[in-house]
């Protein structure tokens, strides 16, 4: 029995630098607001400490950075993996030293955040990537720190983007985060309306959160199977498996040692977890 189901845009072509890149040189960025998004405007002006340290994943544009800098902000930090994208970028905030602009991978970078701000970053992932995200989040951020920002609370027909539901976020980010927000914006753009959910979300510094390789697992009915052994295991609190069923995030009280895990799976000896 198959039943895998991965996302149809991601298995056709890498969302990848190169991907990216040819939507802007071909000013095909049909996601661009071309202003703040209103929701995320009226976050940043309840933010009081204009020291922190903000970081922007997939920046786009970021309209959110020039707005924090227009309040004063001091410390933003921007990256994007499109260079045609990033070279606008550091021309429009040349010589300005509150701004550090990034020519990267998220998943590549190595930093520590007060705040992170999503605008449309997550949904442009292939869901595949989904628990690396969280995985990545929790890394980024120091012990007290937050990520914010918007998702979409629908689906799509043609992705990217990727839809999902305020269900899928709070399972996906239960434990590694703990929630302090997350409802539909009654502000969004109109073409947006009631389909964005705001989200505020604050590290858990308590629990250590690990991904791994897995590999056997076939159907979502073993999927099942795996993710409630782990869960016998002591200090397990939160096991989330990727679509495809080829990563797995493991949020736990303490580090848990890969052969407690390889043994609780044990029982079929098609499944390896590295
Ligand atoms: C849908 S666009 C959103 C841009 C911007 N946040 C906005 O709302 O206008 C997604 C952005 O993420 C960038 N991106 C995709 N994968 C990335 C990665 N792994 N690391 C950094 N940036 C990435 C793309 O180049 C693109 O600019």
């Amino acid at each position: 029995m198959k039943e895998v189901q991965c996302c149809v845009v991601s298995c056709e072509k890498p969302l990848d630098a190169t991907y990216w890149e040819a939507q802007y040189k071909a000013k095909l960025t049909g996601w661009d607001l071309g202003l703040i998004s209103p929701p995320i405007k009226t976050y940043i002006d309840e933010l009081e400490n204009k020291n922190s340290s903000i970081l922007i994943p997939g920046c786009g544009n970021s309209y959110e950075a020039e707005y924090l800098l227009q309040k004063g902000f001091t410390n933003i930090t921007v990256i994007d993996i499109a260079p045609t994208l990033v070279g606008v970028l550091k021309d429009k905030f040349k010589n300005n030293p509150n701004i550090q602009i990034i020519l990267g991978d998220f998943f590549e970078h190595k930093e520590k955040y007060d705040l992170i701000i999503e605008q449309t970053f997550f949904c442009a992932l292939p869901p595949i990537m989904r628990q690396k995200y969280v995985w990545k989040m929790h890394q980024l951020l120091v012990d007290e720190g937050k990520l914010a920002g918007l998702l979409f609370n629908r689906t799509f027909e043609v992705s990217p983007p990727f839809g999902g539901s305020k269900e899928e976020y709070e399972k996906l980010f239960a434990v590694a985060f703990d929630f302090l927000k997350i409802d539909v914006c009654l502000n969004s753009i109109l073409p947006r309306a009631n389909s964005e959910l705001f989200f505020e979300l604050k590290k858990n510094k308590a629990v250590k959160i690990n991904l791994y390789k897995f590999s056997g697992i076939t159907c979502r009915d073993c999927m099942e199977a795996v993710t409630k052994k782990f869960a016998t295991i002591n200090g397990i609190l939160n096991t989330s498996m990727t679509n495809d069923f080829a990563e797995v995030l493991i949020v736990s009280k303490n580090e848990i040692a890969i052969e407690t895990l390889q043994n609780a799976v044990s029982f079929d000896e098609k499944y390896k977890i590295e």
